[in-house]
């Protein structure tokens, strides 16, 4: 990956260097952002009954202060991301965080017995390599709950293809490239947005958008069919499946392999 990205040695790195400038934070965990994404709440409801919780790509915290809001103890939430520069607030409000690469993660094997990594893994270069690092560091037996940018959903379709170009050329030298497609991106996309987030978009969130959905370096789009895959492939029962964000995102919650929770308590 070398290269590609200049300036940064790698792909993640640079995804790094640009959430870390423009963090995953602005949106809220509003009642309506919970709205689209039921199986996640579903999961965190269970995780607060398990106890403990591990995000791996936490961006700004949304979903840990949401887990904490359903009843997780916040001295068992651990969040991790490539961005360091979102993790500081993180700490001073009180959750454990980490700055790592989901796809070499500083923790040894069967450390964790919820693993949470969502929209996150379409974002790094290898969604397999960062996948089997979750199932490596997740306790046999606990669940992992993953989304991932839904292969099927036209809005990705168009909005990856189109930014494309963009993209390459903030990468490669032009980043003043961006400012008249951002301001595209704000004409065409905010009535639409404000319907499909349900939430008001300012400047700010716009800008976390159209740095996450057009900018960042990687955006894999990924089936359902390929990320049960992926989860079989690591030995990983599949519990539920379903579609989230207005099937903008596919969403799984996995059993981690080899034996049940229970029986090493
Ligand atoms: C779209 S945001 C999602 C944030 C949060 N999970 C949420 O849903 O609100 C993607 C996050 O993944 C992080 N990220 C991207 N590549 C990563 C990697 N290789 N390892 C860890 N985190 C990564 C970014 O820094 C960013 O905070």
């Amino acid at each position: 990956m070398t290269g590609k990205f200049p300036g940064h040695r790698s792909g993640a790195r640079a995804a790094g260097a640009l959430y870390g400038a423009h963090p995953f934070g602005s949106m809220t965990h509003s009642d309506a952002r919970r709205a689209l994404h039921p199986l996640l709440m579903q999961w965190l409801e269970e995780c607060a009954e398990a106890g403990g919780l591990l995000e791996v790509g936490c961006g700004g915290g949304d979903w840990l202060r949401t887990a904490v809001s359903l009843g997780v103890h916040q001295g068992g939430i651990t969040g991790i991301d490539i961005a360091s520069m979102a993790l500081p607030a993180l700490r001073e409000e009180g959750y454990r965080v980490c700055a790592a690469d989901a796809a070499h993660l500083p923790l040894p094997d069967d450390a964790c017995s919820r693993v949470l990594c969502y929209g996150v893994l379409h974002h790094t270069p290898d969604p397999e390599a960062a996948f089997r690092e979750l199932v490596r560091i997740a306790l046999p037996g606990g669940t992992l709950c993953v989304a991932t940018y839904h292969w099927g959903s036209p809005f990705h379709w168009l909005i990856h293809r189109l930014a494309a170009p963009v993209r390459w050329c903030y990468w490669h030298g032009h980043p003043g490239v961006i400012a008249p497609f951002f301001a595209l991106y704000g004409v065409l996309l905010r009535k639409p947005g404000r319907w499909l987030l349900r939430q008001e978009l300012d400047k700010a969130t716009l800008r976390t958008l159209f740095m996450d959905q057009c900018i960042t370096p990687y955006v894999h789009n990924i089936s359902l069919r390929r990320i049960t895959r992926m989860a079989r492939a690591q030995g990983c029962e599949v519990l539920k499946t379903d579609y989230a964000g207005h099937r903008t995102m596919v969403a799984v919650v996995l059993r981690a392999p080899n034996g049940s929770i229970d029986s090493r308590a």
